[in-house]
């Protein structure tokens, strides 16, 4: 069905058309003539939308935070988790981990060789020379935000450390890629696999970055290594989490025995950082920050 100019806008503002979404259409009709696969309407977040994704943001930065200001040796990764429920009850948002898919707690805590989905517990206590991956998505009123951070306990070996900022630089350098119009979501896991591999990193697979806005999990996939497969072209109005997973050996993992913590298989470290993205008409805004 095609709308005309006077028509009401699909993206829900109540806007017309011709003073909404035509041009963005028009500018996506071009880009497909010239061979680009286009993202569908519905991972095109309106300006409501936006401004509820950024509230949630905003509690959810302010959470990391505040575990930033209390993460230290001696504490346990349920601390983390209580300092979570606390935090967000607080600010009347809730955790979009609790109870996902089953998910027992409230936030992710990684350390060392966990890849991933770490559960918090009373039995993993941090020492000193841990490297830890703390991952928060937060809902509040209906929007969802999703970032983590990185933290050394005390010292760390310089390999640790080394590990945790080329992480940090291989999302820095996924927003990079970002240019709307331009840009397609591959150019993003190619330029992250380049930079990993340059520093003699692997980039896990299993797990991509994705939509998030309006549900935790929304299409698309956002890939953090080259993959061959045509991807859709970057948009204004996408908001989208990169979150790549570098590991310090092979990239190859299995899932232990809580059916959701990712390990290495070799055993050594691995490292991730994660923002939620909007992407914007001239670039790319990093809303978890
Ligand atoms: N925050 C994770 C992500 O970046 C998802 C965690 S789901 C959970 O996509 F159930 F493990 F908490
Ligand atoms: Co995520
Ligand atoms: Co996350």
């Amino acid at each position: 069905m095609k709308l005309s100019r006077n028509d009401v806008c699909w993206c829900g503002s109540q806007k017309k058309y011709k003073k909404c979404h035509l041009e963005l259409d028009n500018k996506l009709s071009a880009l497909r003539r010239v061979g680009y696969k286009i993202p569908p309407h519905s991972m095109i977040k309106n300006e409501e939308q936006i401004k509820g994704i950024r509230e949630a943001a905003i509690i959810n930065n302010g959470l990391l935070d505040e575990i930033e200001k209390q993460i230290c040796a001696g504490m346990s990764t349920e601390d983390i988790d209580n300092i979570t429920t606390k935090y967000l009850k607080e600010h009347d948002a809730s955790s979009a981990d609790y109870q996902y898919q089953g998910y027992p707690k409230s936030i992710c805590t990684s350390v060392n060789d966990e890849i991933c989905h770490g559960i918090p517990s009373k039995k993993v206590i941090l020492k000193e020379g841990d490297i830890i991956n703390v991952d928060a998505t937060t809902c509040y009123h209906g929007y969802y935000a999703d970032a983590s951070r990185m933290f050394m306990i005390g010292n760390v070996s310089d390999e640790a450390k080394r590990l945790v900022e080329a992480t940090k630089e291989c999302l820095i350098k996924g927003i990079e890629s970002i240019k709307p119009f331009q840009s397609t979501i591959g150019d993003i896991g190619k330029a992250i696999e380049e930079y990993a591999t340059s520093q003699g990193y692997s980039v896990v697979r299993e797990f991509c970055g994705h939509g998030v806005g309006l549900a935790m999990h929304e299409d698309p996939y956002i890939y953090h290594y080259h993959t061959h497969t045509p991807t859709c072209v970057l948009v204004p109005g996408m908001v989208i989490t990169v979150e790549p997973m570098i590991n310090q050996g092979k990239r190859f993992l299995h899932i232990g025995k809580n059916g959701w913590t990712a390990y290495t298989n070799d055993g050594l470290l691995s490292a991730q950082w994660e923002h939620t993205l909007l992407i914007t008409e001239d670039g790319v805004e990093i809303i978890s920050q």
